[in-house]
């Protein structure tokens, strides 16, 4: 089944409340929260307040993307924020501390996962995919939305689904950037399970749509 997570960083912020109730009846599967620190990336986003105050207002799963520097600081306190998947990034830390966070997301009942950079290899997700109940494949450069997808990501993505596969196919296979209908079919094809639209979804005239595409 493919699932779509709208990421909230094109919402708008003014009325963050109201888009985000609205999710639910759209379609949406998860909510997809980018949380960016200004040095893992250039930009920042929302933190560990703004994730507690989202998960009052919704029952959809929290799918959230951490584009932090050692992220092993802050699980903890994401976790009990309510994320339900709780995303770290293979470059943001050493494999050990990597594991390690990835260990103490699992303990505390959230599901584990990591996501590479479109200039890191498809390998570097290996020693993780025991732990992780989903692999995030970046299709843009991780820091903004609105960018053009990258197509030259799907060997990898395929790659990855083949290892899922063979290796633990429970976890999810998700792709965050650039994603449209055009785009979200060949990440489909690809093996992605899971679709992550922010511009896209946020400026669709009429979102339940656009998600049924998005799926279709
Ligand atoms: C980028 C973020 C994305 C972003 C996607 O660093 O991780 O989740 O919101 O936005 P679009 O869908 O507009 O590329
Ligand atoms: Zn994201």
């Amino acid at each position: 089944m493919i699932k779509v997570s709208p990421s909230i960083l094109s919402a708008d912020f003014v009325n963050l409340e109201r888009d985000i109730r609205v999710l639910a009846e759209q379609g949406a599967d998860y909510v997809h929260v980018d949380v960016m620190d200004g040095a893992f990336v250039p930009n920042i986003t929302i933190g560990i307040p703004v994730v507690a105050a989202i998960r009052r207002i919704t029952k959809l799963p929290l799918d959230v993307h951490l584009m932090i520097e050692r992220p092993i600081r802050y699980v903890e306190d994401f976790c009990k924020a309510g994320a339900d998947i709780l995303t770290l990034h293979v470059e943001a830390d050493t494999a050990a501390n990597t594991r390690a966070a990835l260990e103490k997301i699992k303990a505390l009942g959230v599901t584990p996962a990591v996501s590479v950079k479109p200039n890191t290899r498809a390998e570097a997700v290996l020693p993780f995919l025991d732990l992780c109940g989903l692999i995030l494949v970046m299709t843009v450069e991780p820091g903004f939305g609105g960018q053009s997808f990258m197509e030259d990501m799907m060997p990898k993505l395929r790659q990855i689904r083949a290892w899922i596969d063979e290796k633990n196919p429970c976890c999810e296979l998700e792709v965050d950037g650039g994603v449209n209908a055009k785009t979200a079919r060949i990440c489909r094809e690809n093996g992605a399970n899971v679709l992550v639209a922010g511009s896209a979804w946020f400026k669709a005239a009429d979102p339940a749509a656009f998600g049924r595409e998005l799926k279709a």
